[in-house]
């Protein structure tokens, strides 16, 4: 089932050379957290190129609930009148965060400091999630919460009324509970300390400090040490978002496995701690480059130009590299069908608690399709077979998961029979515009009739 209505069950066939420009929309980690910043800033904040997609108006939805009024100017262009930090509202009804899991944990940290309350719940892969690794750290601050089983949705807390400020270790690599964490301690006096053994994605660090907060981060032998001032008054901003490096990853890797094809990719956010996928692809063979790079809004960006790599071989990705490209693994996970050789994957355990179990999701999948996958708790290895040697064919399950969705309908791009896929309705969440996209290009990237 598509989280937001009917299964979209689509098929993906063989097709020539891609070719053109794939302008992909903006970035999901930074669409979300210039909504609740902006909800916590006092004034206006204005956003250029926000991702519509249903998981960040999800949270639009949420900071709306909270007290902030959130606009939709078209074309990409939002304001957010914030009420300030400590000036959340108690939300009236439920606050329903869809597929978002970064939408729920940030927001669960932006109100766990206020006196208030709120239940959360989602879809059916949400509610399957761990809330566990945000509810204990928010616990410290004083947050009370009581979920279903398991710490799952739906879920209820209390916001703490004189909340302490934290020092925590976050114990699993996430860029969530390291910010859910920061946005709590944004309401409570004193300092907040987070200490990141492997480095996340930095974008709440990066836009705490534009949006006037003090915030430091020291690299020590522990890992790095981010240390926020509590209760600063944040001051609204105007934001450009980049585009999503992680939607960027399905064009560059269809145009790296189509023989002929020469895609450009503009525009795109390269902040080192979500730029692994690129390294790694180039590492296999691909034939990558980045044009026209420079600097907006504090990240790096350049255009991404992607042709048909006819020699990719596998690789062992660097565990140490897994936390930037956490995301990229599934569609790596195709390039490494057509290439030679095995491509290894460690240090992973992450993937089997994302909007589905993804080792499993795309092992299943994979192997439905003819391609050999071992895998263990946190690790896998797909054995490729070479250009033009994936036989395709399976159905394949998407699990509610966007990213599954997508990887299976670039396998069918380069693979011998079509590829079909039960639901294809999860893309909508991060990447509306993928079927059009990838068409304009010269996919056959089709809805199944009936
Ligand atoms: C995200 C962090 C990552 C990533 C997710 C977006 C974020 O999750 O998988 O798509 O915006 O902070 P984890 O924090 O669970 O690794």
């Amino acid at each position: 089932m598509s989280s937001h209505g009917a299964p979209i069950p689509m098929t993906s066939t063989a097709c020539g050379p891609l070719t053109g420009v794939a302008e992909v929309p903006g970035d999901k980690s930074i669409s979300h957290r210039s909504l609740i910043l902006g909800a916590m800033a006092v004034g206006e904040t204005t956003i250029n190129g926000l991702l519509e997609g249903q998981d960040v108006l999800d949270t639009a939805k949420a900071m709306r609930a909270f007290g902030a009024e959130v606009t939709d100017h078209g074309g990409g262009s939002w304001s957010v009148q914030g009420v300030g930090v400590g000036g959340f509202a108690e939300p009236e009804n439920v606050i329903d965060c869809g597929n978002s899991g970064t939408g729920v944990r940030l927001i669960m940290g932006a109100m766990a400091t206020s006196p208030i309350t709120a239940t959360f719940t989602g879809d059916a892969s949400l509610n399957g999630r761990p809330m566990a690794r945000i509810t204990d750290p928010l616990a410290l601050f004083g947050c009370q919460s009581v979920g279903r089983k398991g710490g799952r949705l739906p879920m209820t807390l209390v916001g703490a009324a004189d909340p302490v400020p934290v020092r925590y270790e976050v114990p699993v690599p996430s860029a969530q509970v390291k910010s859910a964490v920061l946005l709590a301690g944004l309401n409570t006096p004193g300092q907040t300390v987070v200490i990141e053994a492997e480095a996340t994605r930095d974008h709440t660090e990066r836009m705490l400090a534009g949006f006037g907060a003090e915030v430091t981060v020291e690299q020590t032998d522990a890992g790095r040490v981010i240390t926020l001032t509590g209760q600063p008054e944040l001051k609204p901003q105007h934001i450009d978002v980049p585009r999503d490096p992680s939607s960027a990853a399905f064009p560059v890797c269809a145009a790296l496995i189509v023989p002929g094809s020469d895609v450009l990719v503009p525009g795109i956010g390269l902040n080192p701690t979500r730029a692994g996928v690129f390294t790694t692809l180039r590492e296999m063979g691909a034939d990558l480059t980045y044009e026209n790079e420079c600097e907006e809004g504090g990240e790096p960006v350049a255009d991404l130009r992607a042709r048909f790599s006819p020699n990719l071989k596998g690789i062992e990705v660097p565990p140490e590299r897994a936390a930037s490209m956490i995301d990229e693994y599934p569609v790596l996970s195709v390039v490494a069908a057509f290439a030679e050789g095995q491509t290894v994957m460690r240090g992973v355990k992450e993937l089997r608690v994302k909007e589905s179990d993804r080792i499993d999701a795309m092992a299943t999948g994979l192997r439905g399709n003819g391609i050999e996958v071992e895998d263990g708790p946190d690790w896998w290895i797909v054995t490729g077979r070479g250009h033009g040697e994936v036989p395709g064919g399976a159905t394949c399950a998407s699990h509610l998961d966007h990213r599954i969705a997508m990887s299976f309908m670039i396998l069918g791009m380069a693979s011998q029979k079509p590829v079909q896929l039960d639901d294809g309705g999860p893309i909508a969440t991060s990447f509306p515009i993928f079927e059009p996209l990838m068409q304009q290009l010269g996919a056959q990237v089709t809805r199944n009739a009936g």
